[in-house]
């Protein structure tokens, strides 16, 4: 992605189409000897794209909410940089976006320091009550008994949000904006009220049931008659802009400690939860070390476990790197078959071997080192698709869908925040914490309950992935970064649950080995496979040609709705191109 693989490309795209064309024939007909290629120089905005970025010069911010978004780059306008920008951003999602945006669950960013060519990653996923048994999901006879992880409060975390973003100021702010400074406009927005949007509208009658257990829940999303609040109605957050209010004066520790931590637990307590206020007070957000990769001669940045994320983007971007994606072409058989494969294999990995790494020991230096992908790729047949060993039946979540929410911000200086944080399932347990105004997750659904039992996901782990006293649950959220020669190029990420991992990936291929801009990325259909169930799922979209293709190689192919909510920018010669993804609907590219 340097300056000068950005010019116009030499060739022409029938050229290009015609290449794929005849090499996906050839490959479907033998397993022929694939070789790696250089990849295609993608440009900055295609001429005769069908979509394109938006341009800024100075900073950028792209997020699922538009408010959000203009709230981020407002901070970034008077001085402040990225991870102000990111703290303003991430609280008014809480308010703006509440199914995903949050006080009360948590998630991972992705800080880049220009100035030191520094990346960093804040660890602020939700912790296991210190009160955790291994079995805590399981009836006496060793069932796994899923509304215990995903309706009750012994599904509920403690919420690393607050920390996350406090630690991130503290640490990375630019020293301009207090605490008080950021949360400003998530207080008044709270407590003004905002219009219910399409968004919101869409969104709530989904949880309507969840919210209709709390009456701490319905007084704020129900109408008295227990319909939800609909297009055009005011949605009013009294107690959470006052909790806001209270963080912005006192700090993390008004949310960790006193009055707020001591409602949280009696709500969570209330739902059949253990959490104490021990819990609460001890639980802390952790800088770690970030995943360095590599792919074609970019640099990828993520994050390491507990999410899964980082390894396999990069896993699986080692082993696509052996085959000549470019000249497949994009959307062809030959290239979505060569995705599956690797897909399934890097699935098979977390199920085994990914956990908190501060409680198992995980193998990430071997997951992503090019010589483990490269046995792994020896596995894979250009001819055949592989059945998925140990197949189960799903009982897939009503709620499966994009529950996280992603926001990616640069500023003037090429500080960059890749962010993303969740309440797991779309508002979370449904359950808001009396008083405070604090939806609460169900991220413990996220522990493997036991071998082989699948998560709300689809996804199952073993021993490293098992529930345990301050265990930190598997995550897939993947925020990443892209560098070239040390410059920084990408930033990116999406909720999306399993197929965060995948979603992150392809933006990568697409831009890479593709050529596409960064909205025709975002825009691309998308496929995923993760093994269980056995089953290749694309987006609408994909063509009916290429489908049989895929069922001729032996894919069950299950054609899906949109899934994903990819937030990105691409830096070229310091202009900033955001693409915000059109598949929600109130989303925003928003830079100056
Ligand atoms: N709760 C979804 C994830 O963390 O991957």
């Amino acid at each position: 992605m340097s300056a000068q693989l950005f010019q116009a490309k030499p060739w022409g795209a029938p050229r290009k189409a015609l290449r794929a064309g005849v090499l996906t024939l050839l490959c479907l007909a033998t397993p022929c000897g694939l070789q790696a290629e250089p990849p295609l120089p993608p440009p900055i905005i295609s001429q005769g794209a069908r979509v394109l970025p938006v341009l800024a010069s100075h900073g950028m911010v792209v997020a699922q909410e538009g408010t959000a978004s203009k709230i981020g780059v407002e901070i970034l306008r008077r001085g402040g940089n990225a991870i102000d920008a990111a703290v303003a951003t991430g609280l008014a999602l809480a308010v703006t976006l509440p199914r995903a945006g949050n006080l009360g669950g948590g998630g991972f960013m992705l800080v880049y320091i220009a100035k030191e060519k520094k990346t960093v990653v804040i660890d602020y996923r939700e912790a296991a009550p210190a009160d955790t048994p291994r079995d805590v999901f399981l009836t006496e006879a060793g069932d796994a008994v899923a509304a215990r992880s995903r309706d009750s409060g012994l599904g509920v975390g403690v919420p690393g949000t607050v920390a996350g973003l406090s630690l991130a100021l503290r640490k990375y702010g630019s020293g301009k904006f207090s605490l008080a400074e950021l949360a400003a406009p998530a207080v008044t927005l709270a407590r003004a009220g905002l219009e219910v949007s399409d968004d919101l509208a869409d969104s709530l009658p989904l949880a309507q049931t969840r919210f209709k257990r709390w009456p701490s829940s319905a007084r704020i999303f129900l109408h008295p008659d227990g319909t939800a609040l609909s297009r055009g109605d005011r949605l009013v957050q009294t107690d959470l802009a006052s909790v806001l209010e209270a963080i912005g004066r006192d700090g993390e520790r008004a949310f960790y400690e006193g009055p707020v931590a001591e409602k949280i637990v009696a709500s969570v307590r209330a739902a059949g939860g253990r959490m104490t206020v021990e819990d609460l007070k001890s639980y802390r957000a952790v800088e770690r070390a970030p995943l360095h990769g590599s792919y074609r001669g970019y640099e990828i940045a993520s994050v390491p476990p507990p999410s899964s994320g980082g390894v396999h983007i990069i896993e699986l971007l080692n082993m696509l790197e052996g085959f000549p994606l470019a000249s497949l072409g994009a959307d062809s058989a030959a290239t979505i078959h060569l995705l599956a494969e690797a897909m399934k294999l890097a699935y098979a990995d977390r199920a085994e071997y990914l956990g908190d790494p501060d409680q198992v020991k995980i193998p990430v230096a071997g997951l992503i080192s090019k010589a483990y992908a490269e046995r792994l790729r020896a596995q894979i047949s250009t001819a055949r698709a592989r059945p998925y060993a140990e197949i189960k039946p799903l009982d897939p979540a009503p709620y499966e869908s994009d529950q996280t929410t992603h926001f990616s911000i640069v500023d003037h200086d090429g500080n960059a925040v890749s962010n993303t944080y969740t309440l797991n399932f779309s508002y979370g347990l449904g359950l808001v914490a009396e008083g405070t105004g604090i939806l609460l997750n169900n991220e413990l659904d996220d522990f493997a309950a036991k071998p082989g039992a699948p998560n709300a996901y689809g996804l199952t782990g073993g021993a490293a992935n098992a529930p345990g006293p301050r265990k930190r649950p598997l995550s897939s959220m993947a925020p990443a970064m892209v560098f070239r020669d040390g410059e920084l190029e990408l930033v990116t990420g999406s909720p999306g649950g399993s197929r965060i991992i995948t979603i992150v990936t392809e933006i990568i291929l697409d831009i890479v080995d593709f050529g596409m801009n960064l909205a025709e990325a975002t825009e691309a259909v998308r496929v995923h496979d993760q093994g269980l169930p056995d089953e290749l799922q694309v987006e609408r979209g994909l063509n009916a040609d290429t489908i049989r293709l895929l069922q001729a190689l032996g894919h069950k192919v299950v054609v899906h709705g949109a899934w994903g909510s990819a937030q990105s920018i691409l830096r070229v010669n310091g202009v900033l191109m955001g693409a915000a993804d059109t598949r929600q609907r109130e989303t925003l590219a928003a830079g100056y």
